[in-house]
């Protein structure tokens, strides 16, 4: 299968990427390596090191950055885990840390990974299918509050309660195995007035909410950052694109912690998001956002102020 990821707000990110000669990028979601072919091809002197913790996206993108011979590594892991990662491929600090989470579209486009309500699949949605557990245990072992929980805290779901009702029901006859068997359940458990006026798919809230939980996606970024930021060298540049307004408001108050401490300013000011014209081109790109944190110590005197971020 022939897989295509368009990256999303590439220019921006290229525009942020303001870095010395011989700098070190680490690219923390490296997917398909979109983000880092780029920032190889920016500058000739820039090095790349790429995390990803699915196995196939490490594949994928390894064979399409070869041409860059040693200035491309790819790790296997967890960005959480950045500074232990590099630190065992021999390297202790970056010059700058760029994250664009959520899914790629080779994820998303293969049925088998379960990720997707178009495709029909077991119902998995793993990055790291060697460990952890799967939305199919989360589905058939959580209680009817536990799924409320989720399905409310990630998906923002109105009619989560309802939704959990039905597969709660369902799995007491047999256990929910794919992705197709989970979108029935939620089309059950929405009321057919609101269905009927429902924008988008019925089941994206709950896919996404179940993702999120099945990766710990939120943990990860909380950690993520600051394993970032501890990674990073003075001057040193995080940027993180974002997909959903749960990220990216932890993005957000993290950015403005770190420049309240004194710590480094916003750069950009706020975040930016893409133009018309991208979004025509790559309707996904549509709820993306970029946030950039530049690592400074400011004086004594800068410290604590009202920054910038009161405007984000
Ligand atoms: C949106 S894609 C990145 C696309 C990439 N920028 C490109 O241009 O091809 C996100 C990737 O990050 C990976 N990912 C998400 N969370 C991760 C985490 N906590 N640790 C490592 N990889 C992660 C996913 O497996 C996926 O391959």
């Amino acid at each position: 299968m022939e897989f295509e990821h368009i990256p999303v707000l590439l220019d921006k990110v290229l525009e942020c990427l303001t870095l010395r000669k011989n700098a070190l990028i680490v690219d923390g979601t490296l997917g398909l390596g979109g983000y880092s072919e780029a920032f190889l091809k920016k500058d000739p002197s820039w090095r790349v090191v790429g995390i990803d913790r699915d196995a196939k996206a490490r594949e994928l993108s390894c064979k399409r950055l070869s041409v860059f011979g040693e200035r491309f590594a790819a790790l296997a892991g967890d960005y959480r885990d950045m500074k232990t990662l590099c630190a065992q491929a021999g390297i202790e600090q970056a010059d700058a840390v760029v994250l664009d989470l959520g899914v790629s579209n080779m994820q998303l486009v293969d049925g088998e990974r379960g990720f997707s309500f178009r495709e029909d699949g077991p119902l998995d949605m793993r990055m790291n299918q060697s460990a952890g557990t799967s939305a199919a245990e989360l589905v058939n072992t959580l209680s009817r509050d536990e799924l409320t929980a989720i399905f409310r805290k990630y998906g923002e779901e109105r009619f989560a309660w309802s939704i959990a009702g039905a597969i709660v029901n369902a799995r007491a006859a047999s256990p929910v195995k794919t992705t197709h068997e989970l979108v029935e359940l939620i089309r059950q458990g929405i009321p057919a007035p609101a269905m009927r006026k429902m924008n988008g798919h019925p089941a994206r809230k709950v896919f996404q909410a179940l993702r999120i939980a099945v990766n710990d996606e939120l943990g990860a970024l909380e950690q993520g950052m600051k394993e970032a930021f501890s990674l990073l060298a003075q001057e040193g540049r995080l940027i993180i694109v974002t997909y959903h307004s749960l990220e990216d408001r932890l993005v957000k108050y993290q950015f403005r912690e770190w420049s309240e401490q004194g710590l480094g300013t916003l750069e950009p000011r706020k975040a930016e998001v893409p133009g018309e014209e991208e979004i025509e081109r790559n309707p996904k790109s549509r709820s993306a956002r970029l946030r950039g944190f530049f690592k400074k110590d400011l004086p004594d005197s800068a410290k604590g102020r009202m920054g910038p971020w009161r405007r984000v």
